[in-house]
Protein backbone atom coordinates (compact mmCIF):
# COMPACT_ATOMS: atom_id res chain seq x y z
CA UNK A 1 0.00 0.00 0.00
CA UNK A 2 2.95 2.28 0.59
CA UNK A 3 3.68 1.90 -2.72
CA UNK A 4 0.45 3.05 -4.47
CA UNK A 5 -1.07 5.87 -5.69
CA UNK A 6 -3.92 7.66 -4.72
CA UNK A 7 -5.19 6.79 -8.37
CA UNK A 8 -4.48 3.07 -7.80
CA UNK A 9 -6.09 2.86 -4.15
CA UNK A 10 -9.46 4.14 -5.53
CA UNK A 11 -9.33 1.92 -8.58
CA UNK A 12 -8.77 -1.25 -6.27
CA UNK A 13 -12.52 0.09 -4.98
CA UNK A 14 -14.08 -0.20 -7.81
CA UNK A 15 -16.18 -2.79 -9.21
CA UNK A 16 -17.21 -2.70 -13.42
CA UNK A 17 -19.89 -5.58 -14.88
CA UNK A 18 -17.79 -6.83 -18.42
CA UNK A 19 -20.72 -5.99 -20.22
CA UNK A 20 -19.56 -2.02 -20.12
CA UNK A 21 -15.53 -2.56 -18.60
CA UNK A 22 -12.68 -3.49 -20.70
CA UNK A 23 -9.76 -5.12 -19.87
CA UNK A 24 -8.12 -1.73 -20.99
CA UNK A 25 -9.96 0.19 -18.77
CA UNK A 26 -9.14 -2.15 -16.04
CA UNK A 27 -5.44 -1.56 -16.43
CA UNK A 28 -5.64 2.23 -17.42
CA UNK A 29 -7.75 3.01 -14.45
CA UNK A 30 -6.18 -0.01 -12.05
CA UNK A 31 -9.76 -1.18 -11.63
CA UNK A 32 -9.69 -3.82 -8.54
CA UNK A 33 -12.64 -6.44 -9.70
CA UNK A 34 -15.11 -6.58 -12.54
CA UNK A 35 -18.40 -8.91 -12.50
CA UNK A 36 -20.50 -10.49 -14.65
CA UNK A 37 -23.81 -9.38 -13.81
CA UNK A 38 -27.23 -11.85 -14.59
CA UNK A 39 -27.47 -10.60 -18.24
CA UNK A 40 -23.51 -9.76 -18.78
CA UNK A 41 -22.01 -12.66 -21.04
CA UNK A 42 -18.77 -12.86 -23.03
CA UNK A 43 -19.76 -10.82 -26.60
CA UNK A 44 -23.65 -10.59 -24.94
CA UNK A 45 -24.31 -13.77 -25.72
CA UNK A 46 -26.91 -15.66 -22.72
CA UNK A 47 -25.23 -19.17 -23.78
CA UNK A 48 -21.61 -18.11 -24.70
CA UNK A 49 -18.86 -20.87 -24.83
CA UNK A 50 -17.21 -22.46 -21.67
CA UNK A 51 -13.98 -21.55 -23.09
CA UNK A 52 -15.13 -17.61 -24.36
CA UNK A 53 -15.78 -16.98 -20.79
CA UNK A 54 -12.52 -18.14 -19.73
CA UNK A 55 -10.73 -16.07 -21.93
CA UNK A 56 -12.45 -13.26 -21.14
CA UNK A 57 -11.32 -13.73 -17.37
CA UNK A 58 -7.33 -14.20 -18.63
CA UNK A 59 -7.71 -11.13 -20.20
CA UNK A 60 -9.10 -9.08 -17.33
CA UNK A 61 -6.41 -10.91 -15.25
CA UNK A 62 -3.40 -9.87 -17.23
CA UNK A 63 -4.77 -6.23 -18.03
CA UNK A 64 -4.67 -5.75 -13.85
CA UNK A 65 -1.48 -7.40 -13.87
CA UNK A 66 -0.22 -4.82 -16.78
CA UNK A 67 2.21 -2.30 -15.18
CA UNK A 68 3.66 -0.31 -18.12
CA UNK A 69 2.63 3.03 -16.99
CA UNK A 70 4.77 1.67 -13.25
CA UNK A 71 2.61 1.41 -10.10
CA UNK A 72 1.79 -2.06 -8.79
CA UNK A 73 0.77 -4.87 -10.18
CA UNK A 74 -2.55 -6.23 -8.32
CA UNK A 75 -4.80 -8.79 -9.95
CA UNK A 76 -8.51 -8.23 -10.49
CA UNK A 77 -11.00 -10.21 -8.80
CA UNK A 78 -13.56 -11.89 -11.36
CA UNK A 79 -17.19 -11.93 -9.09
CA UNK A 80 -20.49 -13.80 -10.27
CA UNK A 81 -23.74 -14.86 -9.28
CA UNK A 82 -23.18 -18.98 -8.79
CA UNK A 83 -26.06 -18.62 -6.89
CA UNK A 84 -27.60 -22.30 -7.82
CA UNK A 85 -24.29 -23.85 -8.70
CA UNK A 86 -22.37 -21.18 -11.49
CA UNK A 87 -25.57 -21.04 -13.49
CA UNK A 88 -24.53 -18.69 -15.85
CA UNK A 89 -22.37 -21.47 -17.49
CA UNK A 90 -23.92 -23.53 -20.42
CA UNK A 91 -23.39 -27.20 -19.17
CA UNK A 92 -22.73 -26.87 -15.52
CA UNK A 93 -24.44 -28.50 -12.59
CA UNK A 94 -27.89 -26.66 -11.75
CA UNK A 95 -29.11 -27.11 -8.28
CA UNK A 96 -32.24 -26.67 -6.85
CA UNK A 97 -32.58 -22.97 -5.70
CA UNK A 98 -32.21 -22.30 -1.65
CA UNK A 99 -35.88 -22.75 -1.11
CA UNK A 100 -35.95 -26.42 -1.93
CA UNK A 101 -32.57 -26.82 -0.41
CA UNK A 102 -34.18 -25.21 2.94
CA UNK A 103 -36.66 -28.11 2.48
CA UNK A 104 -33.83 -31.02 2.41
CA UNK A 105 -32.81 -29.70 6.55
CA UNK A 106 -29.41 -31.58 5.23
CA UNK A 107 -26.47 -29.15 5.98
CA UNK A 108 -23.80 -31.27 5.03
CA UNK A 109 -25.28 -31.55 1.75
CA UNK A 110 -25.50 -27.92 1.21
CA UNK A 111 -21.45 -28.08 2.02
CA UNK A 112 -20.96 -30.43 -0.64
CA UNK A 113 -23.24 -28.33 -3.20
CA UNK A 114 -20.65 -25.05 -2.27
CA UNK A 115 -17.79 -27.62 -2.74
CA UNK A 116 -19.02 -28.53 -6.73
CA UNK A 117 -20.41 -24.55 -7.02
CA UNK A 118 -16.18 -23.61 -6.51
CA UNK A 119 -15.21 -25.86 -8.81
CA UNK A 120 -17.30 -25.15 -11.30
CA UNK A 121 -16.56 -21.68 -11.13
CA UNK A 122 -13.30 -21.54 -10.92
CA UNK A 123 -12.94 -24.27 -14.37
CA UNK A 124 -14.85 -21.04 -16.32
CA UNK A 125 -11.83 -18.45 -14.62
CA UNK A 126 -14.15 -16.72 -11.54
CA UNK A 127 -12.58 -16.53 -7.61
CA UNK A 128 -15.72 -15.00 -6.31
CA UNK A 129 -19.56 -16.28 -6.17
CA UNK A 130 -22.11 -13.87 -5.11
CA UNK A 131 -23.66 -16.59 -2.19
CA UNK A 132 -24.82 -17.45 0.00
CA UNK A 133 -28.15 -15.63 0.42
CA UNK A 134 -28.84 -15.79 3.74
CA UNK A 135 -32.33 -13.85 3.59
CA UNK A 136 -34.72 -14.95 5.86
CA UNK A 137 -38.23 -14.02 4.16
CA UNK A 138 -41.17 -13.01 6.16
CA UNK A 139 -43.71 -12.29 3.36
CA UNK A 140 -43.90 -15.18 0.36
CA UNK A 141 -44.82 -11.81 -1.96
CA UNK A 142 -41.61 -10.85 -2.46
CA UNK A 143 -40.01 -11.89 -5.66
CA UNK A 144 -36.63 -13.60 -3.89
CA UNK A 145 -38.12 -16.11 -1.58
CA UNK A 146 -36.93 -18.42 -3.41
CA UNK A 147 -33.49 -17.32 -2.69
CA UNK A 148 -34.06 -18.03 0.86
CA UNK A 149 -33.34 -21.21 2.64
CA UNK A 150 -36.38 -21.04 5.24
CA UNK A 151 -38.60 -17.81 7.05
CA UNK A 152 -36.68 -19.94 9.95
CA UNK A 153 -33.84 -17.70 10.77
CA UNK A 154 -32.38 -21.02 12.86
CA UNK A 155 -32.59 -23.19 9.20
CA UNK A 156 -30.52 -20.50 7.53
CA UNK A 157 -28.01 -20.47 10.93
CA UNK A 158 -27.64 -23.98 10.73
CA UNK A 159 -27.23 -23.56 6.54
CA UNK A 160 -24.76 -20.38 6.56
CA UNK A 161 -21.30 -21.63 7.40
CA UNK A 162 -21.87 -25.16 5.85
CA UNK A 163 -22.39 -23.48 2.34
CA UNK A 164 -19.91 -20.67 3.20
CA UNK A 165 -16.85 -23.97 4.11
CA UNK A 166 -18.29 -25.58 0.91
CA UNK A 167 -17.31 -22.19 -1.16
CA UNK A 168 -14.30 -21.25 0.54
CA UNK A 169 -13.23 -24.92 2.38
CA UNK A 170 -12.44 -24.50 6.07
CA UNK A 171 -10.13 -22.25 7.54
CA UNK A 172 -7.04 -23.89 8.80
CA UNK A 173 -7.23 -26.76 6.69
CA UNK A 174 -5.92 -27.47 3.50
CA UNK A 175 -7.70 -26.00 0.53
CA UNK A 176 -9.09 -22.51 2.09
CA UNK A 177 -9.14 -20.63 -0.38
CA UNK A 178 -7.07 -22.59 -2.78
CA UNK A 179 -7.02 -23.02 -6.50
CA UNK A 180 -10.49 -25.30 -6.72
CA UNK A 181 -12.29 -22.16 -3.95
CA UNK A 182 -13.88 -19.23 -3.95
CA UNK A 183 -14.49 -16.37 -2.15
CA UNK A 184 -18.17 -15.77 -0.75
CA UNK A 185 -20.29 -12.67 -0.50
CA UNK A 186 -23.02 -12.99 2.64
CA UNK A 187 -25.68 -11.43 0.83
CA UNK A 188 -27.87 -8.94 1.52
CA UNK A 189 -26.67 -7.47 4.46
CA UNK A 190 -29.07 -6.39 6.14
CA UNK A 191 -32.62 -7.44 6.03
CA UNK A 192 -33.02 -8.32 2.47
CA UNK A 193 -36.10 -10.68 3.08
CA UNK A 194 -38.05 -8.03 5.78
CA UNK A 195 -39.21 -5.34 3.31
CA UNK A 196 -43.11 -4.50 3.82
CA UNK A 197 -45.36 -5.72 2.04
CA UNK A 198 -42.03 -8.58 0.62
CA UNK A 199 -41.60 -5.53 -1.76
CA UNK A 200 -37.90 -5.90 -3.04
CA UNK A 201 -35.47 -2.81 -2.21
CA UNK A 202 -38.16 -1.74 -0.18
CA UNK A 203 -37.96 -0.69 3.88
CA UNK A 204 -37.63 -3.12 6.40
CA UNK A 205 -39.25 -1.56 9.63
CA UNK A 206 -38.38 -3.04 12.98
CA UNK A 207 -36.77 -3.00 16.21
CA UNK A 208 -32.92 -3.74 15.74
CA UNK A 209 -33.10 -6.44 18.25
CA UNK A 210 -35.51 -8.02 15.97
CA UNK A 211 -33.44 -7.08 12.83
CA UNK A 212 -31.23 -9.01 14.28
CA UNK A 213 -32.98 -12.45 15.64
CA UNK A 214 -34.61 -12.46 12.46
CA UNK A 215 -32.94 -11.26 9.50
CA UNK A 216 -28.83 -11.54 11.28
CA UNK A 217 -28.99 -14.91 12.24
CA UNK A 218 -26.95 -15.89 9.01
CA UNK A 219 -24.19 -13.29 9.40
CA UNK A 220 -22.53 -14.59 12.48
CA UNK A 221 -21.67 -18.01 11.72
CA UNK A 222 -21.25 -17.68 8.43
CA UNK A 223 -18.25 -14.45 9.63
CA UNK A 224 -17.11 -17.35 11.54
CA UNK A 225 -16.29 -19.64 9.15
CA UNK A 226 -14.46 -17.27 7.28
CA UNK A 227 -16.78 -15.37 4.83
CA UNK A 228 -14.54 -12.98 3.34
CA UNK A 229 -17.05 -10.38 1.71
CA UNK A 230 -20.51 -9.57 2.70
CA UNK A 231 -22.43 -7.61 0.42
CA UNK A 232 -24.73 -4.77 1.12
CA UNK A 233 -28.38 -4.96 0.61
CA UNK A 234 -30.58 -2.22 -1.40
CA UNK A 235 -33.48 -2.11 0.96
CA UNK A 236 -33.40 0.57 4.06
CA UNK A 237 -33.79 -0.43 7.51
CA UNK A 238 -36.26 2.08 8.95
CA UNK A 239 -36.04 4.52 5.56
CA UNK A 240 -32.27 4.54 5.68
CA UNK A 241 -30.70 2.56 2.85
CA UNK A 242 -28.74 0.12 3.66
CA UNK A 243 -25.23 1.22 1.37
CA UNK A 244 -25.42 4.37 3.20
CA UNK A 245 -25.81 2.91 6.53
CA UNK A 246 -23.08 3.69 9.39
CA UNK A 247 -24.08 2.21 12.19
CA UNK A 248 -24.75 -1.56 10.67
CA UNK A 249 -22.12 -1.21 8.60
CA UNK A 250 -19.15 0.10 10.37
CA UNK A 251 -20.50 -0.29 14.06
CA UNK A 252 -22.33 -3.53 13.94
CA UNK A 253 -20.58 -5.56 11.03
CA UNK A 254 -16.91 -4.32 11.26
CA UNK A 255 -17.02 -3.39 14.88
CA UNK A 256 -19.64 -5.38 17.11
CA UNK A 257 -18.94 -8.64 14.81
CA UNK A 258 -15.62 -8.54 14.20
CA UNK A 259 -16.04 -8.91 10.06
CA UNK A 260 -12.57 -8.78 8.78
CA UNK A 261 -13.00 -9.20 5.11
CA UNK A 262 -14.89 -6.29 2.61
CA UNK A 263 -18.18 -5.07 2.13
CA UNK A 264 -19.03 -5.02 -1.90
CA UNK A 265 -22.08 -3.11 -3.01
CA UNK A 266 -25.51 -4.43 -4.96
CA UNK A 267 -25.87 -3.43 -8.39
CA UNK A 268 -25.52 0.40 -8.20
CA UNK A 269 -27.59 0.57 -4.72
CA UNK A 270 -25.06 3.43 -3.69
CA UNK A 271 -26.95 5.51 -6.18
CA UNK A 272 -29.82 4.62 -3.75
CA UNK A 273 -28.64 6.41 -0.81
CA UNK A 274 -29.83 9.86 0.02
CA UNK A 275 -27.83 12.94 -2.14
CA UNK A 276 -26.09 9.75 -3.93
CA UNK A 277 -25.85 8.88 -7.75
CA UNK A 278 -24.66 5.74 -9.16
CA UNK A 279 -21.49 7.79 -10.12
CA UNK A 280 -21.17 10.14 -6.97
CA UNK A 281 -21.43 8.53 -3.47
CA UNK A 282 -18.72 9.58 -1.02
CA UNK A 283 -21.54 8.57 1.48
CA UNK A 284 -21.31 5.00 1.34
CA UNK A 285 -17.56 4.98 1.43
CA UNK A 286 -17.59 6.38 4.63
CA UNK A 287 -20.71 4.85 6.04
CA UNK A 288 -18.37 1.61 5.61
CA UNK A 289 -18.90 0.02 2.44
CA UNK A 290 -15.48 -0.68 0.71
CA UNK A 291 -16.12 -1.86 -2.94
CA UNK A 292 -19.38 -0.70 -4.73
CA UNK A 293 -20.59 -2.43 -7.22
CA UNK A 294 -20.60 -0.28 -10.15
CA UNK A 295 -21.45 -2.03 -13.47
CA UNK A 296 -22.24 1.22 -15.32
CA UNK A 297 -20.96 3.85 -13.79
CA UNK A 298 -17.62 2.51 -12.58
CA UNK A 299 -15.41 5.24 -15.14
CA UNK A 300 -17.54 8.53 -13.13
CA UNK A 301 -17.16 6.68 -9.89
CA UNK A 302 -13.94 6.19 -10.05
CA UNK A 303 -13.49 10.31 -10.92
CA UNK A 304 -15.80 11.43 -8.53
CA UNK A 305 -14.21 9.23 -5.37
CA UNK A 306 -10.70 9.80 -6.55
CA UNK A 307 -11.53 13.37 -5.98
CA UNK A 308 -13.36 13.12 -2.94
CA UNK A 309 -10.12 11.18 -1.71
CA UNK A 310 -7.90 14.31 -2.83
CA UNK A 311 -9.87 16.69 -1.25
CA UNK A 312 -10.67 14.84 2.36
CA UNK A 313 -14.18 14.43 1.67
CA UNK A 314 -13.47 10.61 1.95
CA UNK A 315 -10.44 10.44 4.81
CA UNK A 316 -7.55 8.89 3.50
CA UNK A 317 -7.67 6.52 6.60
CA UNK A 318 -10.89 5.51 5.11
CA UNK A 319 -10.12 4.76 1.56
CA UNK A 320 -6.77 2.87 3.34
CA UNK A 321 -8.65 0.56 5.68
CA UNK A 322 -10.83 -0.22 2.10
CA UNK A 323 -7.91 -1.35 0.75
CA UNK A 324 -6.62 -3.14 2.90
CA UNK A 325 -9.25 -5.35 3.56
CA UNK A 326 -9.76 -5.79 -0.09
CA UNK A 327 -5.73 -6.47 -0.73
CA UNK A 328 -6.38 -9.02 2.69
CA UNK A 329 -8.86 -10.91 0.66
CA UNK A 330 -6.86 -11.38 -2.67
CA UNK A 331 -3.78 -12.06 -0.42
CA UNK A 332 -5.68 -15.19 1.19
CA UNK A 333 -7.03 -16.29 -1.92
CA UNK A 334 -3.27 -16.39 -3.87
CA UNK A 335 -4.31 -14.26 -6.18
CA UNK A 336 -0.71 -12.08 -6.39
CA UNK A 337 1.01 -15.42 -7.53
CA UNK A 338 -1.66 -17.52 -8.97
CA UNK A 339 -1.27 -16.56 -12.61
CA UNK A 340 -3.71 -16.32 -15.26
CA UNK A 341 -7.09 -18.20 -14.99
CA UNK A 342 -6.87 -20.41 -17.57
CA UNK A 343 -3.07 -21.46 -16.10
CA UNK A 344 -4.87 -22.50 -12.34
CA UNK A 345 -5.56 -25.61 -11.37
CA UNK A 346 -9.22 -26.05 -12.51
CA UNK A 347 -8.72 -23.32 -15.07
CA UNK A 348 -10.17 -24.71 -19.01
CA UNK A 349 -11.16 -28.41 -17.20
CA UNK A 350 -14.54 -28.19 -18.60
CA UNK A 351 -15.19 -32.15 -18.47
CA UNK A 352 -15.77 -30.85 -14.78
CA UNK A 353 -19.00 -28.70 -15.71
CA UNK A 354 -22.46 -30.94 -15.25
CA UNK A 355 -20.06 -34.08 -14.46
CA UNK A 356 -21.38 -37.06 -13.61
CA UNK A 357 -20.26 -37.12 -10.17
CA UNK A 358 -21.43 -33.12 -9.49
CA UNK A 359 -24.90 -33.93 -11.11
CA UNK A 360 -25.44 -36.63 -8.60
CA UNK A 361 -25.08 -34.54 -5.98
CA UNK A 362 -27.44 -32.02 -7.17
CA UNK A 363 -29.73 -35.29 -8.04
CA UNK A 364 -29.71 -36.20 -4.68
CA UNK A 365 -30.82 -32.73 -3.51
CA UNK A 366 -33.63 -32.86 -6.02
CA UNK A 367 -34.77 -35.55 -4.10
CA UNK A 368 -34.33 -34.38 -0.56
CA UNK A 369 -36.39 -31.27 -1.52
CA UNK A 370 -39.07 -32.78 -2.69
CA UNK A 371 -42.18 -31.80 -0.08
CA UNK A 372 -45.08 -34.55 -0.62
CA UNK A 373 -48.53 -32.54 0.63
CA UNK A 374 -51.12 -35.33 -0.80
CA UNK A 375 -51.28 -39.16 -0.83
CA UNK A 376 -54.89 -39.47 -1.11
CA UNK A 377 -55.15 -43.85 -1.40
CA UNK A 378 -51.28 -43.62 -0.82
CA UNK A 379 -51.40 -43.81 -5.05
CA UNK A 380 -47.22 -42.54 -4.47
CA UNK A 381 -45.39 -44.33 -4.80
CA UNK A 382 -46.14 -45.53 -8.28
CA UNK A 383 -45.56 -48.37 -10.06
CA UNK A 384 -43.15 -47.91 -13.06
CA UNK A 385 -44.46 -50.20 -15.37
CA UNK A 386 -47.57 -48.23 -16.46
CA UNK A 387 -48.36 -46.11 -19.04
CA UNK A 388 -48.17 -42.53 -17.58
CA UNK A 389 -49.60 -39.49 -19.03
CA UNK A 390 -47.29 -36.48 -18.36
CA UNK A 391 -48.65 -33.48 -18.60
CA UNK A 392 -48.49 -29.57 -18.05
CA UNK A 393 -46.06 -27.12 -19.13
CA UNK A 394 -43.51 -27.68 -16.60
CA UNK A 395 -43.21 -31.49 -17.88
CA UNK A 396 -40.58 -30.76 -20.33
CA UNK A 397 -39.27 -27.68 -19.81
CA UNK A 398 -35.65 -26.98 -18.35
CA UNK A 399 -36.70 -22.92 -18.41
CA UNK A 400 -39.35 -23.70 -16.20
CA UNK A 401 -37.68 -26.17 -13.70
CA UNK A 402 -34.32 -23.97 -13.40
CA UNK A 403 -35.97 -21.07 -12.57
CA UNK A 404 -34.54 -17.23 -12.55
CA UNK A 405 -30.48 -16.54 -12.57
CA UNK A 406 -30.25 -19.47 -14.93
CA UNK A 407 -28.00 -18.53 -18.02
CA UNK A 408 -29.63 -15.01 -17.71
CA UNK A 409 -31.15 -13.15 -15.23
CA UNK A 410 -34.59 -13.46 -15.16
CA UNK A 411 -33.81 -17.51 -16.11
CA UNK A 412 -35.93 -16.49 -19.38
CA UNK A 413 -34.99 -17.42 -23.36
CA UNK A 414 -33.32 -20.22 -22.96
CA UNK A 415 -34.26 -23.54 -24.85
CA UNK A 416 -33.95 -27.09 -24.17
CA UNK A 417 -30.39 -27.51 -26.37
CA UNK A 418 -28.46 -24.71 -23.64
CA UNK A 419 -28.41 -27.66 -21.13
CA UNK A 420 -26.94 -30.31 -22.51
CA UNK A 421 -26.38 -31.66 -19.19
CA UNK A 422 -29.46 -32.17 -17.67
CA UNK A 423 -32.88 -34.12 -17.53
CA UNK A 424 -36.20 -32.62 -17.63
CA UNK A 425 -38.97 -33.86 -15.45
CA UNK A 426 -40.61 -35.74 -18.50
CA UNK A 427 -37.62 -37.25 -19.46
CA UNK A 428 -36.57 -38.70 -15.96
CA UNK A 429 -40.35 -40.37 -15.75
CA UNK A 430 -40.45 -41.67 -19.44
CA UNK A 431 -36.41 -43.47 -19.03
CA UNK A 432 -37.65 -45.35 -15.71
CA UNK A 433 -41.24 -46.24 -17.37
CA UNK A 434 -39.56 -47.51 -20.37
CA UNK A 435 -36.46 -49.50 -18.07
CA UNK A 436 -39.56 -51.22 -16.07
CA UNK A 437 -41.27 -51.93 -19.58
CA UNK A 438 -43.98 -49.00 -19.04
CA UNK A 439 -44.56 -46.04 -20.97
CA UNK A 440 -44.79 -41.98 -20.48
CA UNK A 441 -46.50 -40.00 -22.76
CA UNK A 442 -45.96 -35.92 -23.16
CA UNK A 443 -48.80 -34.22 -23.51
CA UNK A 444 -48.91 -30.31 -22.53
CA UNK A 445 -52.13 -30.11 -22.56
CA UNK A 446 -53.15 -33.34 -21.01
CA UNK A 447 -55.00 -34.48 -24.43
CA UNK A 448 -54.54 -38.20 -25.06
CA UNK A 449 -55.55 -41.28 -27.54
CA UNK A 450 -54.20 -44.29 -25.31
CA UNK A 451 -56.14 -43.74 -21.80
CA UNK A 452 -52.80 -43.45 -19.26
CA UNK A 453 -53.30 -45.56 -16.05
CA UNK A 454 -51.95 -42.23 -14.42
CA UNK A 455 -51.62 -38.75 -15.01
CA UNK A 456 -48.35 -36.62 -13.66
CA UNK A 457 -49.35 -33.04 -14.45
CA UNK A 458 -46.14 -30.54 -14.20
CA UNK A 459 -46.89 -26.74 -14.02
CA UNK A 460 -46.34 -24.13 -12.01
CA UNK A 461 -44.58 -20.50 -11.83
CA UNK A 462 -42.55 -19.33 -14.92
CA UNK A 463 -39.14 -18.16 -13.98
CA UNK A 464 -38.48 -14.52 -12.25
CA UNK A 465 -35.81 -12.97 -10.53
CA UNK A 466 -35.64 -10.09 -7.85
CA UNK A 467 -38.45 -7.57 -7.94
CA UNK A 468 -39.93 -8.73 -11.63
CA UNK A 469 -40.90 -11.60 -9.33
CA UNK A 470 -42.66 -9.60 -6.50
CA UNK A 471 -46.45 -10.08 -6.53
CA UNK A 472 -49.75 -8.25 -4.58
CA UNK A 473 -50.91 -12.06 -2.79
CA UNK A 474 -50.37 -15.73 -3.18
CA UNK A 475 -53.32 -16.08 -5.62
CA UNK A 476 -51.59 -18.42 -8.10
CA UNK A 477 -51.06 -17.13 -11.72
CA UNK A 478 -53.15 -14.17 -10.15
CA UNK A 479 -56.33 -16.85 -10.96
CA UNK A 480 -55.99 -18.02 -13.90
CA UNK A 481 -57.53 -21.43 -13.77
CA UNK A 482 -56.07 -23.01 -16.90
CA UNK A 483 -54.23 -25.88 -14.83
CA UNK A 484 -56.88 -26.40 -12.64
CA UNK A 485 -59.24 -27.25 -15.71
CA UNK A 486 -56.33 -29.53 -16.90
CA UNK A 487 -56.53 -31.45 -13.17
CA UNK A 488 -60.68 -31.37 -13.61
CA UNK A 489 -60.63 -32.41 -17.04
CA UNK A 490 -58.42 -35.80 -15.92
CA UNK A 491 -60.51 -36.10 -12.79
CA UNK A 492 -63.30 -36.56 -14.84
CA UNK A 493 -62.15 -38.48 -16.69
CA UNK A 494 -61.94 -41.28 -13.36
CA UNK A 495 -57.97 -40.65 -13.94
CA UNK A 496 -55.77 -40.45 -11.37
CA UNK A 497 -53.84 -37.51 -10.73
CA UNK A 498 -50.29 -36.70 -9.05
CA UNK A 499 -49.73 -33.01 -9.52
CA UNK A 500 -46.07 -31.72 -9.39
CA UNK A 501 -45.66 -27.91 -8.41
CA UNK A 502 -42.90 -25.65 -10.00
CA UNK A 503 -42.71 -22.57 -7.77
CA UNK A 504 -40.47 -20.33 -5.76
CA UNK A 505 -42.66 -19.91 -2.85
CA UNK A 506 -45.91 -21.05 -1.39
CA UNK A 507 -48.83 -19.98 -3.12
CA UNK A 508 -52.59 -20.07 -2.61
CA UNK A 509 -53.25 -23.90 -4.12
CA UNK A 510 -56.19 -25.27 -2.46
CA UNK A 511 -58.18 -25.73 -5.18
CA UNK A 512 -55.63 -27.41 -7.50
CA UNK A 513 -54.68 -29.46 -4.55
CA UNK A 514 -58.19 -30.79 -3.95
CA UNK A 515 -58.22 -31.45 -7.68
CA UNK A 516 -55.07 -34.10 -7.59
CA UNK A 517 -54.47 -37.13 -5.48
CA UNK A 518 -51.46 -36.40 -4.95
CA UNK A 519 -49.45 -32.58 -4.44
CA UNK A 520 -45.70 -32.51 -4.52
CA UNK A 521 -43.99 -29.33 -4.14
CA UNK A 522 -40.79 -29.42 -5.99
CA UNK A 523 -39.92 -25.68 -5.61
CA UNK A 524 -36.94 -25.05 -8.66
CA UNK A 525 -35.07 -28.25 -9.14
CA UNK A 526 -32.94 -27.07 -11.75
CA UNK A 527 -30.97 -29.77 -14.03
CA UNK A 528 -31.63 -33.04 -12.12
CA UNK A 529 -35.17 -33.35 -13.32
CA UNK A 530 -34.92 -37.16 -12.99
CA UNK A 531 -34.60 -36.87 -9.07
CA UNK A 532 -38.32 -36.00 -9.45
CA UNK A 533 -39.28 -39.88 -10.51
CA UNK A 534 -36.64 -41.51 -8.58
CA UNK A 535 -39.22 -41.06 -5.51
CA UNK A 536 -42.43 -40.73 -7.52
CA UNK A 537 -41.59 -43.92 -8.84
CA UNK A 538 -41.21 -47.72 -7.44
CA UNK A 539 -37.95 -49.63 -8.95
CA UNK A 540 -38.30 -52.22 -11.48
CA UNK A 541 -39.09 -54.82 -8.57
CA UNK A 542 -41.44 -52.55 -6.85
CA UNK A 543 -39.45 -51.36 -3.77
CA UNK A 544 -39.43 -47.87 -2.99
CA UNK A 545 -36.65 -46.43 -4.54
CA UNK A 546 -36.07 -42.85 -2.29
CA UNK A 547 -39.23 -42.21 -0.14
CA UNK A 548 -39.54 -38.44 0.68
CA UNK A 549 -37.44 -36.45 3.00
CA UNK A 550 -38.57 -33.08 2.50
CA UNK A 551 -40.42 -30.85 4.90
CA UNK A 552 -41.43 -27.67 4.41
CA UNK A 553 -39.15 -24.53 5.66
CA UNK A 554 -41.73 -21.95 4.60
CA UNK A 555 -45.59 -22.34 5.78
CA UNK A 556 -48.07 -23.39 2.99
CA UNK A 557 -50.65 -20.80 3.51
CA UNK A 558 -54.20 -21.48 4.26
CA UNK A 559 -55.95 -18.08 2.01
CA UNK A 560 -53.75 -15.73 -0.91
CA UNK A 561 -53.51 -13.31 1.73
CA UNK A 562 -51.51 -15.25 4.22
CA UNK A 563 -48.32 -13.92 2.64
CA UNK A 564 -46.43 -13.16 6.47
CA UNK A 565 -47.38 -16.31 8.25
CA UNK A 566 -44.38 -17.38 9.78
CA UNK A 567 -43.83 -20.22 12.39
CA UNK A 568 -43.62 -18.98 15.67
CA UNK A 569 -46.12 -16.03 15.00
CA UNK A 570 -48.95 -15.23 17.18
CA UNK A 571 -51.86 -16.13 15.54
CA UNK A 572 -50.07 -19.03 13.56
CA UNK A 573 -52.66 -20.83 11.45
CA UNK A 574 -51.14 -22.16 7.81
CA UNK A 575 -52.92 -24.93 5.74
CA UNK A 576 -49.54 -26.73 6.04
CA UNK A 577 -46.94 -26.12 8.99
CA UNK A 578 -43.44 -25.59 8.79
CA UNK A 579 -41.58 -28.71 9.28
CA UNK A 580 -44.99 -30.52 7.34
CA UNK A 581 -44.17 -33.18 4.89
CA UNK A 582 -45.61 -36.36 4.59
CA UNK A 583 -43.75 -39.86 3.83
CA UNK A 584 -45.06 -43.54 2.42
CA UNK A 585 -45.63 -44.64 5.50
CA UNK A 586 -48.21 -41.94 6.82
CA UNK A 587 -50.45 -41.79 3.83
CA UNK A 588 -52.86 -38.66 4.71
CA UNK A 589 -56.59 -38.67 3.60
CA UNK A 590 -57.05 -34.66 2.56
C1 LIG B 1 -28.41 -8.05 -8.33
C2 LIG B 1 -28.72 -8.72 -7.00
C3 LIG B 1 -27.51 -9.33 -6.32
C4 LIG B 1 -26.53 -9.80 -7.38
C5 LIG B 1 -26.02 -8.56 -8.09
C6 LIG B 1 -25.08 -8.93 -9.25
O1 LIG B 1 -29.17 -6.87 -8.43
O2 LIG B 1 -29.38 -7.92 -6.03
O3 LIG B 1 -27.98 -10.43 -5.51
O4 LIG B 1 -25.44 -10.48 -6.78
O5 LIG B 1 -27.06 -7.73 -8.59
O6 LIG B 1 -25.79 -9.58 -10.26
Amino acid sequence: MARMTVEEKVGQLIQGDIGTITPEDVRKYHIGSILAGGNSDPGGKYNADPADWLALSDAFYEASMDTRDGGVAIPAIFGIDAVHGQSNIVGATLFPHNIGLGATRNAELMRRIGRVTAIETRVTGMEWAFAPTVAVPQDDRWGRTYEGYSESPEVVASFAPAVVEGLQGKVGEPGFLDGEHVIVSVKHFLGDGGTTHGKDQGDTVLGEAELARIHGAGYPPAIAAGAQSVMASFNSFNGLKMHGNKHLLTDVLKGRMQFGGFVVGDWNGHGQVEGCSNERCPATFNAGLDMPMAPDSWKGLYESTLQAAKSGEIPMSRIDDAVARVLRVKMRLGLFEAGKPSSRPLGGKYELLGSAEHRAVARQAVRESLVLLKNNGGILPLAPGQTFLVAGDGADNMTKQAGGWTLSWQGTGTTRADFPNATTIFEGIRDQAQAAGGQAVLSVDGRYDTRPDVAIVVFGEDPYAEFQGDIPNLLYRSGDTADLDLLKRLKADGIPVVSVFISGRPLWMNREINASDAFVAAWLPGSEGAGVADVLLRDAKGGVQHDFKGTLSFSWPRTADQYANNVGQDGYDPLFAFGHGLTYAQPQEL
